[in-house]
């Protein structure tokens, strides 16, 4: 029996890669780069890249259903769905009033968290949060990303690090007291919002022709300054995190770090003392997804069966704004993993 002094973990995971695959040799066909380039600066090799008319919702729908699947749960079990996105369907509404709506929760709690590649631990914390107030029993919770509308194909800087795609867990309470989410943290510094952002299109630079022609509604990123700042980030958060509940690196089984580079990925494990087996990585066949890129991994390692009950799990999150988050927990394994050739 589940009791309101359970804490609250993750009863099930689900995740969608569009069907469209562009590998880093299609991308030297569109700027001025190699395969060879892209894969010892980041470990990319392909990311998938969603159909013209498919919108962030959608992939979060087919996410969310194989969550709910997992969870064991039908959708009317769910009492809110947070949509973790910096590309929405539409400025206004939410996003997961569309998610909502598609997935037949008229009445239930939706709303929209943008932390760009942090979203979904910050997602987490809020998530995380209702459940144990109470207010909410079961929370559907998305990172969701069509990133290929927001990019500059003509920018080779960027163009090559990212990928759409979407994936969800669903929360609630654990089924005992020893498995579930332990702490999370998050932090942000908007000293350092131009880093990596998208200045047009909001109300400070209302889009216009000279906004398009200016191409402000493309993201613009200083690559070297924000590889430095997410070392730096999560290294920080990490160990802040396992501090507070008193465990060391050492104690890990698995880290799943947000997506973004290889480099970023390994020179934190060498600064955190964590070797390269202990994580959990993806990007070579997603890119960056976002607040899309730790569930999607998260599912991914559930459905390979690199995740066991019992296992101490710290996710890793860094993005624009810039944020930051971390989150431990002791995964509680009742969800019922499907395998991956049935997703
Ligand atoms: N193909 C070929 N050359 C490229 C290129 C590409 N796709 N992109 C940039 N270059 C060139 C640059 O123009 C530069 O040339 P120059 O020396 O003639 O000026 C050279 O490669 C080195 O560029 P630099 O930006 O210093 O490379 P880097 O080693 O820092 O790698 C990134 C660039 C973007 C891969 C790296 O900085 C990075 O990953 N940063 C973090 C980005 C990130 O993860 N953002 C999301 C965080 S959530």
């Amino acid at each position: 029996m589940t009791t309101a002094s359970h804490p609250v973990t993750i009863l099930g995971t689900g995740s969608y890669a569009p069907e469209r695959v562009m590998t880093n040799e299609d991308l030297s066909q569109m700027v001025d780069t190699s395969d060879e380039w892209i894969t010892t600066r980041t470990g990319i090799r392909e990311r998938h890249i969603a159909a013209d008319g498919e919108t962030a919702s959608d992939m979060a729908v087919r996410a969310a259903r194989l969550a709910l699947d997992s969870a064991g749960l039908t959708a009317d079990a769910i009492d809110a769905v947070i949509v973790c996105t910096m590309t929405p369907d539409q400025p206004c509404p939410a996003t997961a009033c569309f998610v909502q709506e598609k997935l037949g929760l008229e009445g239930k709690t939706a709303f929209d968290l943008t932390a760009a590649c942090s979203g979904f631990i910050y997602g987490l914390q809020v998530a995380s949060a209702l459940v144990h107030a109470g207010t909410h029993r079961h929370v559907l919770l998305i990172g969701a990303e069509k990133l290929s509308a927001i990019i500059d194909w003509t920018d080779r800087s960027t163009c090559v690090l990212f990928g759409d795609g979407a994936g969800a867990v669903v929360l609630g309470r654990g089924p005992d007291h020893r498995h579930g989410i332990i702490g999370v943290r998050t932090g942000a510094n908007g000293a350092q919002a131009e880093l990596l952002h998208v200045p047009g299109g909001g109300c400070r630079i209302p889009a216009s022709e000279q906004t398009v022609r200016d191409r402000l509604h493309f993201l613009k990123m200083n690559g070297r300054e924000v590889f430095k700042h997410a070392v730096r980030g999560m290294e920080q958060v990490a160990r802040d995190l396992l501090d507070e509940h008193g465990y060391v690196a050492g104690d890990l089984d698995l880290v799943i770090p947000h997506q973004a580079n290889l480099r970023i990925i390994d020179t934190l494990g060498s600064r955190l003392e964590i070797p390269p087996e202990r994580f959990f990585n993806n990007l070579e066949r997603y890119g960056n997804t976002s607040a899309a890129s730790i569930p999607l991994a998260l599912d991914e390692a559930v459905r390979a069966g690199r995740v066991r009950p019992g296992d101490l799990i710290l996710m890793l999150a860094f993005g624009a704004g810039l944020t930051w988050g971390a989150s431990l927990l002791r995964w509680s394994g009742n969800n019922q993993p499907v395998p991956l050739s049935e997703n």
